[in-house]
């Protein structure tokens, strides 16, 4: 039988990420505008049934990992009832959160067999912190953080890079896995609809490496073996517990070995995190509708590199970024 999530050059897509909300409880610049986006109406949201729904015909045509993101993804109400409908999917289900409110939903991870989370921290420094969130959530944070590795969950923490506000911070990062066994990932900062990107305020992999090459001897850094279809390029320092890896997603894109497909909380297929068209799954789906063929025409459409941006010229278009969403509204 013909495999619907596969494209037409070879790529087989066995990742959903699910977004669940567009609402965030912090407000960081570079993902969502200074003055907000507009919200999809309450009733143009996927129910967590239709979640579930969608989910499950993804699911029976091969993805075998999801992972939900927002937005904040813990600040719909309905969170445990998505996590147990998807808990009884044949999946890896994994979340993307900004752990403000995480210690609420222990217990909750753990029966749905929840064992892995990425968090999201920019800075170690409260004060940066709240500078880039707009809220002042660094000890909540900080401390949920220990809290999650404490309680045996796998983190990794995702810092976007912005040069000239947290580039200083890198070897700190790196130093803060010493004694704690997390993953702490630089991420190029990435241009998306309304977050002012421009490329020099991009700080690259090879910058990063600098940084490193700088604060440790050559044979105290270790490459590590990355994991397949790993979206980071991963190291860690020799005799420290955690490890760091950087996200190059504009100097150098993981696109061939692409593997990720995205669904909109407004229920919505993105190909591709840069591509501009998107396909209406639930439209469909409440019309009774078979989203297959959707599914099918939309994966079949997925361009080679970063949606049709696949040089630095293209990237550094603002026109092409603005036929895309805010970040906050595509969940990364
Ligand atoms: P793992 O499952 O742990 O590998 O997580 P992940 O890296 O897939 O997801 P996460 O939500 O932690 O995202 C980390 C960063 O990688 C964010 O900046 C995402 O925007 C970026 N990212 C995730 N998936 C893709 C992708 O398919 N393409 C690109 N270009 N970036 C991605
Ligand atoms: N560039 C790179 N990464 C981003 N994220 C949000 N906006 C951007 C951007 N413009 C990251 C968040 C989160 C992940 C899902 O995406 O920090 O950890
Ligand atoms: Fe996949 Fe698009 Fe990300 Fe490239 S930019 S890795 S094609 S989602």
């Amino acid at each position: 039988s013909i495999n619907i999530l596969q494209d037409s050059h070879g790529r087989a897509h066995a990742y959903l990420r699910i977004s669940l909300t567009e609402r965030c409880n912090l407000r960081c610049t570079y993902c969502m505008p200074a003055n907000g986006v507009k919200l999809s109406p309450k009733s143009h949201l996927m129910t967590y049934e239709e979640i579930y729904d969608i989910a499950k015909t993804f699911v029976k045509h091969g993805v075998t990992k999801i992972r939900l993101t927002g937005g904040e993804p813990l600040i719909r109400k309905d969170i445990p009832v998505i996590l147990e409908k998807l808990a009884t999917l044949p999946i890896e289900l994994s979340i993307t959160s900004n752990a403000v409110i995480i210690d609420k939903f222990i217990d909750v991870l753990k029966t749905n067999g929840i064992k892995k989370l990425n968090i999201s921290l920019d800075s170690l420094n409260e004060s940066k912190f709240k500078h880039i969130t707009r809220r002042h959530e660094f000890k909540k944070v900080y401390d949920n953080i220990l809290l999650l590795v404490k309680e045996g969950f796998t983190v990794k923490v995702n810092a976007v890079l912005i040069k000239g506000f947290n580039d200083n911070e890198i070897i700190d990062f790196i130093n803060f896995t010493k004694n704690l066994p997390i993953s702490v990932r630089f991420i190029e900062f990435m241009p998306f609809d309304g977050n002012k990107w421009d490329m020099s305020k991009m700080v690259s992999y090879a910058k990063v490496m600098n940084y490193v090459n700088r604060a440790f001897s050559k044979d105290r850094i270790e490459r590590l073996q990355d994991a397949p279809n790993d979206t980071s390029k991963n190291y860690k320092i020799k005799g420290y517990e955690g490890s760091f890896a950087i996200i190059s997603s504009v100097t150098n894109p993981f696109c061939d070995s692409c593997n990720r497909l995205r669904l909109t909380a407004n229920g919505q297929l993105k190909n591709c995190l840069f591509s501009s068209g998107e396909s209406d799954l639930l439209s469909a789906l409440r019309l009774g509708k078979s989203i297959e063929p959707i599914i099918q025409k939309a994966v079949k459409a997925k361009l080679k590199v970063r949606g049709g941006m696949d040089t630095l010229e293209k990237l550094q278009e603002p026109k092409l970024h603005s036929k895309n969403r805010s970040m906050i509204t595509i969940g990364g």
